[in-house]
């Protein structure tokens, strides 16, 4: 193996940075067009499962999008290498977010349209649904397409 130049080493790790940046970019502006399919959504109102796997768009390859009904709290939590990228549909969702060692950071309420993005590197999170009255529907994006390659992950 041969030793590369720390620009080298800088540049290559930009070039990452700015890949996974373009397509974590792409996947919002994607979820953020996504329109609220309320038949969809009374559907899952009455099922036993709270998660959903969601086969909308052949055209995005090597991503899972599933949509989740918020009955009331789930615990902190991380996620896979690849992270969450997720919009809320409908309702209201509070989170707190944390430090790997479970340091609380901040708390962040998302109102209906709002899109975030979370992996391991900005913490941990809990979910509470603050929709008192009705569960809240989120849509996630789970995807292997901005995992830089340095992870060793196969695309
Ligand atoms: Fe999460």
């Amino acid at each position: 193996m041969e030793f590369m130049e720390i620009e080298e080493i800088v540049q290559k790790i930009d070039n990452l940075y700015t890949a996974k940046q373009k397509i974590l970019k792409k996947l919002i502006d994607y979820l953020k067009n996504i329109n609220i399919d309320y038949a969809l959504l009374k559907s899952l109102k009455y099922n036993n499962q709270n998660k959903f796997f969601f086969d909308f768009n052949e055209n995005l390859k090597n991503i899972k999008v599933y949509v989740i009904r918020w009955d009331k709290y789930v615990n902190p939590h991380d996620h896979n290498d690849s992270g969450c990228i997720f919009k809320l549909l409908y309702g209201k969702l509070q989170s707190r977010l944390y430090s790997t060692t479970m340091a609380y950071k901040d708390t962040i309420v998302y109102h209906e349209n709002m899109c975030d993005y979370i992996d391991n590197e900005i913490g941990y999170h809990d979910m509470e649904n603050i929709n008192f009255y009705d569960y809240s529907y989120s849509i996630h994006i789970y995807s292997k397409n901005y995992v830089p390659s340095y992870h060793n992950k196969p695309i």
